[in-house]
């Protein structure tokens, strides 16, 4: 491990923060990061719990004052694992304090806070201050190397993105309410949660942005209990769904839900081309199936590619072929490309611009839920 320290201040202790944590314990184990990352303070919204957590997954200090965390001293990066209301207040106090930033997505809960999170993150890279959106998925090998093989031509012209992200933990009615169905602390609910990583994924792997989109959006269940029995109206979304163009002729349909029986945490995705396709499914995240229409036809059809080489990103790292990575792996490759950038003073990706491209997106369905009309995505 290198001498220098990359000295880390996290806000939030819950269950983005443990996989968050994991991942900068293990980054100095597995790669050869040039900077050591040390778990120096950890922030909560009550002292007794971020004290409990701060024990038990390894931070020195603990408090409930994020203000207080952004503006310290022995503190280099914020990592902000809080709820999206809380990212553009931390974000911004800590970029303005010359703090390196880490962001859980969405970036923000509005377009509008978005955008002036993009702005500070602008201004902070004049101060040789970067920041960083966590859209992990896109650190799973599989997927890194999804991205090179669509890059390389090898599927040909885009033709299709089609992607679901969905879970069943709300399936039951008597399941509390949570800041997560709140719209003041969670925005657009499960659209904004899980409709980020899709929307991510596929302007990322196809390389075009989403330039219009109709969509829609379901409350199924109107009224859960507070966690303390207590009745109240849920507003923010389960389910969205939308069509969306990608460029200027790529199809996309995108389905999110927190209420999809059977499905635990299923992100699916496949983009097809004129001359092939490849297919992704999170619950199988070592594989990446490939279809290539170049063969001759009677060789043609779906192959399984074990993205466990040597050669994948990121692998020679780990372990040897066939011994395979999980979903948490992904939160390690992304705070090793962010150890990296902040050491070689370039922007890590993806950026606070990314996330505001996201962000666009999201603000966009949202708008085409409530006119029932297709709505050009905001550009920046
Ligand atoms: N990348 C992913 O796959 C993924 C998965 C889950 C959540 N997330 C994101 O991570 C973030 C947190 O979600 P979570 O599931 O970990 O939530 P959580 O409810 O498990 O944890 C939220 C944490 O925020 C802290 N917090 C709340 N208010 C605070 C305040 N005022 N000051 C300091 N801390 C405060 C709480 O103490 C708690 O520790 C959200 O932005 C969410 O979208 C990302």
């Amino acid at each position: 491990m290198p001498d220098a320290e990359l000295r880390i201040g996290m806000v939030g202790h819950g269950f983005i923060a443990r996989a968050h944590t994991a991942a900068w314990l293990t980054v100095g184990r597995t790669f050869a990061p040039p900077l050591r990352p040390r778990l120096t303070a950890l922030a909560g919204r009550r002292r007794d719990a971020a004290r409990e957590a701060a024990e038990r997954l390894g931070w020195e200090s603990a408090s409930d004052d994020w203000e207080s965390l952004v503006r310290r001293d022995d503190v280099d990066v914020i990592d902000i694992c809080a709820p999206g209301d809380l990212h553009p207040d931390i974000a911004i106090a800590a970029l303005e304090a010359g703090k390196h930033v880490l962001c859980e997505k969405p970036l923000a809960n509005t377009l509008d806070a978005a955008r002036s999170m993009e702005t500070a993150a602008r201004h902070a890279v004049e101060r040789g201050v970067r920041s960083m959106v966590g859209f992990n998925y896109r650190f799973l090998p599989a997927i890194a190397f999804a991205k090179a093989f669509i890059a390389d031509g090898r599927i040909g012209a885009l033709r299709h993105v089609r992607c679901a992200y969905l879970q069943d933990w709300l399936i039951e009615p008597t399941t509390p309410m949570s800041w997560k169905l709140d719209p003041v602390s969670a925005g657009d609910g499960v659209l904004a949660d899980l409709g980020a990583h899709l929307i991510d994924l596929a302007q990322y792997l196809s390389g075009m942005s989403i330039a219009e989109v109709s969509g829609r959006m379901h409350v199924f269940t109107t009224a859960r209990p507070t966690a303390d029995g207590r009745p109240t109206h849920v507003i923010a979304p389960e389910a969205a769904s939308f069509l969306a163009a990608l460029g200027d002729d790529v199809v996309g349909t995108f389905e999110v839900s927190r209420v999809a029986a059977g499905h635990r945490n299923s992100l699916v995705l496949e983009i097809a081309g004129s001359e092939g396709s490849v297919g992704f499914d999170v619950e199988r995240p070592n594989e990446l199936l490939v279809y290539d229409g170049r063969l001759a036809r009677e060789e043609q059809g779906e192959r399984r590619v074990l993205v466990t080489e040597p050669v994948h990103p990121w692998i020679e790292a780990w372990w040897p072929p066939g011994h395979v990575l999980g979903w948490e792996h992904a939160f390690t490759h992304e705070v090793l490309a962010l150890i990296e950038a902040i050491a070689d003073g370039r922007d890590p990706e993806p950026g606070f611009d990314e996330g505001l491209r996201v962000q666009g997106v999201i603000d966009a369905v949202a708008r085409s839920s409530r006119t029932g009309s297709w709505v050009t995505v905001a550009t920046a």
